[in-house]
């Protein structure tokens, strides 16, 4: 089993089959729009290889981008399929092995998703404007 970074041309289908297995849960959102942060040069996406396949993918904000980008460290998606076999774990460790704080939001109905991020020392620290979503927040306690 590995963790390495996507191959855009090689890999983007068997992501977007990752997506499509969860997308009815997320009704609002669109590949088009997972898609784009993919490609989005400030990210970067990594995969969960098991047995050849991709089991689960993170898409997150790099860390050194320029200094008035709020969304450093920032987690725009996580998917895993299937679900509950620690893939979606070992993609966040992998993150926390690298920075110092990770941040995300979560739909407050996606308790299986929260409940993941509290086992992987995530805290609930605000809810999104508009209510319907937790922000979460993981430090690395090595660099306090
Ligand atoms: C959220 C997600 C990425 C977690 O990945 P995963 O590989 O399924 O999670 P893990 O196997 O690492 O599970 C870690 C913990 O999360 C909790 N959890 C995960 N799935 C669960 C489920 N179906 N029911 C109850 N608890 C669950 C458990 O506490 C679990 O630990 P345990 O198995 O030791 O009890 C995955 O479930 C998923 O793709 N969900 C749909 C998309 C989504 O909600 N993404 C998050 C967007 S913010």
């Amino acid at each position: 089993m590995s963790i390495r970074g996507i191959d855009y041309e090689q890999d983007i289908k068997s992501i977007e089959y990752i997506w499509l297995k969860h997308c009815t849960s997320y009704k609002e959102q669109k590949w088009e729009d997972v898609d784009g942060e993919i490609k989005c040069p400030k990210n970067r996406t990594y995969i969960k290889i098991k047995n050849d396949s991709i089991v689960a993918f993170i898409t997150i904000r790099i860390e050194n981008v320029e200094d008035d980008d709020n969304l450093q460290n920032y987690i725009f998606e996580l998917f895993a399929y299937p679900k509950r076999k620690g893939f979606g774990s070992e993609l966040l460790k992998e993150m926390q092995d690298k920075r110092q704080f990770l941040i995300l939001h979560v739909k407050k109905t996606s308790t299986d998703a929260i409940k993941c991020y509290k086992k992987n020392g995530f805290q609930i620290n605000r809810e999104s404007q508009d209510g319907s979503k937790h922000r979460m927040v993981w430090r690395n306690k090595n660099y306090n």
